[in-house]
């Protein structure tokens, strides 16, 4: 089965049957990513440019690993260091780059709806890395994929979203696709911290951390972002800690064979104690993994065609 569309804009506009093919073809790459020769030729000739105009660590280096991996060519274009600091567009940067050739574009950008925008700007492939407070789809893409690997499936699966869901894209995608498969899906966060369209949604949603906690398959703890505290939304960081932190007692709640996991990065002490991001329940690492597999995945799908990338 082929992935019928030029972009991955987000999983709210996904078909179960899609999310299935992605994850599938993600499982096929871990295998090229545990041979002594991490290397296939299968985008030999293509070329991959990363647009970043946030910050990243783990989304941009596993979609440059994941192109070099398939041996496509990969340029990476920040706001510092670039024209787009002397005053240039976003659409005639996306038009400037797609005339040297790039194939598919990885965009992160502050505005919700910015990788839309450059779908419908280029003709070239369109991947979001990440769109203000909207989607960040292989984010959600990679955390469904490990709770897959541990879990064998997601019907019926509670998992659990805490903390501050309003400005997560990483929560509304988790939403999208985990319900989608067949999941509950829970947030909690305190209620400042939680978007005023949250009735419209799928989803259980709590103030009281024991209580959403109670009986989860999957505690997915969110950052909580400290560049936002200055506006109010809790009184400090000692007592999000104190209400929402995910420590070792709080985990007792959930099953016994809960998963923690964490997008990442993580502040250390506030939404998760270091005990547990370190514990034999964290599978945090693994999904950086994942990323780097879900990611060859996508591009593959994309932009190689059709077969068992593995058989590259
Ligand atoms: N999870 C995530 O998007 O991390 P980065 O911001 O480091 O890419």
């Amino acid at each position: 089965m082929q992935l019928q569309r030029k972009d991955i804009l987000g999983l709210q506009d996904m078909t179960p049957e899609e999310i299935g093919l992605i994850l599938e073809t993600a499982k096929s790459s871990k295998d090229i990513l545990a041979r002594p020769v991490k290397k296939v030729p299968i985008l030999r000739g293509k070329s991959v440019c990363t647009l970043f105009y946030e910050n990243s660590t783990r989304t941009r280096t596993s979609f440059e690993l994941a192109a070099k991996i398939m041996s496509a060519d990969t340029t990476s274009i920040s706001v510092a260091g670039s024209s787009i600091n002397k005053g240039e567009s976003y659409k005639d940067t996306l038009l400037t780059l797609e005339a040297m050739g790039v194939d598919l574009f990885v965009i992160r950008h502050g505005a919700g709806g910015a990788a839309h925008f450059a779908a419908n700007t280029v003709k070239s492939h369109v991947i979001n890395a990440g769109d203000g407070m909207h989607e960040h789809p292989t984010q959600g893409l990679l955390d469904m994929l490990t709770i897959l690997e541990n879990k064998g499936g997601f019907d019926g699966l509670k998992v659990l979203l805490v903390g501050d869901i309003m400005h997560s894209r990483v929560a509304r995608s988790n939403l999208w696709g985990l319900s989608k498969m067949g999941a509950e899906v829970r947030f909690c966060g305190p209620s400042t911290l939680l978007p005023s369209e949250i009735d419209k949604l799928s989803v259980k949603v709590y103030t009281d951390i024991d209580e959403a906690i109670d009986g989860v398959d999957v505690v997915n703890v969110l950052r909580i972002q400290l560049e936002r505290m200055n506006k109010g939304f809790f009184p400090s960081v000692s007592e999000y800690a104190n209400l929402f932190g995910i420590n070792k007692n709080r985990l007792r709640g959930a099953k016994s064979d809960v998963l923690v996991m964490h997008p990442g990065p993580m502040n250390r002490g506030i939404e998760i104690t270091p005990d547990v991001a370190d514990g034999e329940f964290a599978v945090i690492t693994d999904q950086v993994t994942n990323g780097v597999a879900v990611r060859m995945a996508l591009l593959y799908l994309l932009l190689g065609g059709g077969g068992n990338v593995a058989a590259a």
